[in-house]
Formats: C-alpha cells, structure tokens, sequence
C-alpha cells in the first residue's frame, strides 16, 4: 500500500509500516528525526499523490481541551487550525485515521471513533489520544498494562499532571507517536 504519514517528524509510523513492507512516506514542516523517505514541505502539496491510507497528526496547540484557558484569544488560530483538520479528514484517500489529543474537534467538527492510551500499548503511560477514523476499524490494544501501585503512571506526578517540565522540546517529547501505538497501527490497518 501506498502510505502518507501527515505531520510527523519522528519517522515512527511511517518506519513500522515501511517495517512491513509498504510503500511509506512521511511528511513535516521539519525535517524527519531518522532517515527514510520524508517530504519536508506542507501536505497539501502531496495529497493527490495517489495515497491508499494516510495516518495524520496534525497540531494540537489551538485545539487541545488542555489549552481551554487561551481559547478566547486565539479564535482565528484555531479556526485555521480546523479547517486543516477538515481538509485532511476529507483528502481523496480511500482510508483515514487522524490522531489528536482530547480537542475541540469533537464538538466542532465530530466526536472521535475511538480513545486510546500508551498503557493498552505497552507504555507505562497515560496520554488520551482520540482518533477520527474513516474507513478503518478501530485499533484493538495490543498490550495492556496495569496501572502502577503508586496509583499514578510512570509519566504522571501524585496528582496526575505530566511530569515533563516547560522548555522549548517540551512540545516535541510530548507529541512523538509512542512506538507500541505506531507498531499496532501498521500492523491492524497495513
Ligand atoms: C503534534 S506534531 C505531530 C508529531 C508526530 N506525532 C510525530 O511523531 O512526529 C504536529 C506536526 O505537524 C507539523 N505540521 C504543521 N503544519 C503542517 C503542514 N501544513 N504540513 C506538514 N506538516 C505540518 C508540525 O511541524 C509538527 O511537527
């Protein structure tokens, strides 16, 4: 299959499917953190390329529920930030999964086909991703961890806040896609 990873930098999903096979390309503003096939540009350029499947992450910021206090001063960020997730879910690719935080695509566009968590993945970690799917069937979790005797997760503090202090990479180390989720995704929709 032919496969388009939209916004990733990391080269993790676009890997696990090159891992078996397929004919996958990643795609980011930046350039690709390992090497492989990468188009450093903006997506829209590539979308009629004659995908099967796309797997998009595209940016959270002005949509992410956890951001909700800046959400009055920054109305016109975020109505672009839609309507880039409108264009991807509605790109002429037969099969789509579009990967986001808990975010305002729910109540503004539609609710998301699933929720999953890195600890049904073999993380000890909890992060809520929320995937819009079309023509693709849910992921089944892979591995399912229980959670810690603490009563908190590996990358969580006692009171459930992530534990990654600010600083300029905060943004990168939060968003890579875990390697558990990328395997499943290349193994259930490959
Ligand atoms: C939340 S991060 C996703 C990271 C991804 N999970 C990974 O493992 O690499 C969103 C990414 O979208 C990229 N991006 C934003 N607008 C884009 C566009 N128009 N075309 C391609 N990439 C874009 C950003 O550069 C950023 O790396």
């Amino acid at each position: 299959m032919k496969v388009l990873i939209a916004c990733e930098y990391s080269g993790a999903v676009r890997d696990a499917f090159i891992a078996r096979g397929h004919d996958a390309i990643s795609c980011d503003l930046l350039p690709t953190e390992r090497p492989g096939p990468h188009y450093q540009g903006d997506v829209r350029d590539i979308l009629d390329d004659g995908f099967d499947l796309m797997v998009a992450h595209p940016p959270c910021t002005h949509l992410a529920v956890s951001g909700a206090r800046w959400f009055k001063e920054k109305l016109n960020e975020q109505a672009e930030a839609l309507d880039f997730v409108r264009l991807l879910l509605n790109a002429p690719i037969e099969r789509i999964a579009l990967e986001n935080p808990v975010s305002i695509i729910s109540s503004r566009i539609r609710k998301p086909n699933q929720i999953i968590q890195p600890w049904q993945f073999g993380h000890p970690e909890s992060k809520a991703t929320c995937l819009w799917l079309k023509n693709l069937p849910p992921l089944t979790p892979t591995h399912i961890l229980d959670k810690p005797v603490s009563g908190y997760w590996q990358n969580q503090t006692p009171s459930g806040q992530n534990k990654l202090s600010p600083g300029k990479d905060r943004w990168k180390l939060r968003s890579a896609t875990y390697q558990g989720i990328a395997e499943a995704m290349a193994d259930q929709w490959g």
